[in-house]
């Protein structure tokens, strides 16, 4: 309660990224894609995400596009799809624009009605974010786009965390942060947000040693949660 401010985590929260592998599938002449999809999608994901984790730890830092074609390259290799450069070029275009859940135009809509400030926080980098944002039609939505690149250290380093108290003069706990990412909703309960969990898939919760406050199947209940 009390808070004065919601922030989103992008990939897997706000925009659907297992769409960019399955609208490829759906396309005429990709028969090998359209079997071995959802292998590919979960493949991306998981490398993208452990790439951004071990360059953290490392201090190898490169930005999130970069990390996302590393990932996108060891998953077509894995799947046997790789050699294919338009294939290649037509999966990362598609990921520019990605597809926003269709819950979350109207979530939004109702945060701002209620006098809420809303932001994106996220490992994405400036442009990749922005093509998202504005492909989706939410921009005018939001509030602030806050991206890793300002602290060139990935989540869930604390620094990240410290860029929505840096631009909007929060505290912790006056911030509903919302995350698809249980490592990530589950960090930023740690830090002393408020936090939602939005877990899609019914995955059991990280054994980590912060849990998310709340958790939901989807984004609807958002406003409600925030206050709204
Ligand atoms: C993000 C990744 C974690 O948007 O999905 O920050």
């Amino acid at each position: 309660m009390g808070h004065r401010l919601c922030v989103f985590d992008a990939y897997g929260t706000l925009f659907d990224v297992s769409a960019a592998a399955r609208a490829a599938a759906a396309e005429p002449g990709r028969a090998a894609l359209a079997e071995r999809w959802p292998r590919l999608a979960e493949a991306w994901r998981l490398k993208q995400l452990q790439y951004s984790w071990l360059r953290a730890v490392t201090g190898a830092h490169t930005d999130f596009w970069r990390v996302t074609e590393d990932g996108l390259d060891w998953a077509l290799e894995a799947t046997g799809l790789d050699g294919d450069a338009e294939l290649r070029a037509r999966l990362l275009a598609l990921y520019r624009e990605l597809e926003a859940y269709p819950e979350v135009p109207g979530m939004l809509a109702r945060l701002k009605a209620g006098g809420l400030g809303t932001a994106i926080l996220s490992n994405g980098a400036p442009g990749m974010l922005a093509a998202a944002v504005e492909s989706a039609g939410i921009g005018d939505r939001l509030d602030a786009v806050l991206s890793v690149e300002e602290v060139g250290v990935f989540k869930p380093a604390r620094a990240v965390y410290d860029l929505v108290g840096a631009r909007f003069g929060t505290a912790p706990d006056e911030v509903l942060f919302v995350s698809a990412n249980g490592w990530d909703a589950a960090a930023a309960a740690g830090y002393g947000f408020d936090t939602v969990w939005v877990n899609r898939a019914g995955d059991p919760v990280d054994r980590l040693p912060w849990r998310p406050g709340t958790v939901r199947p989807d984004l609807t209940d958002i406003p409600r949660l925030a206050g709204v």
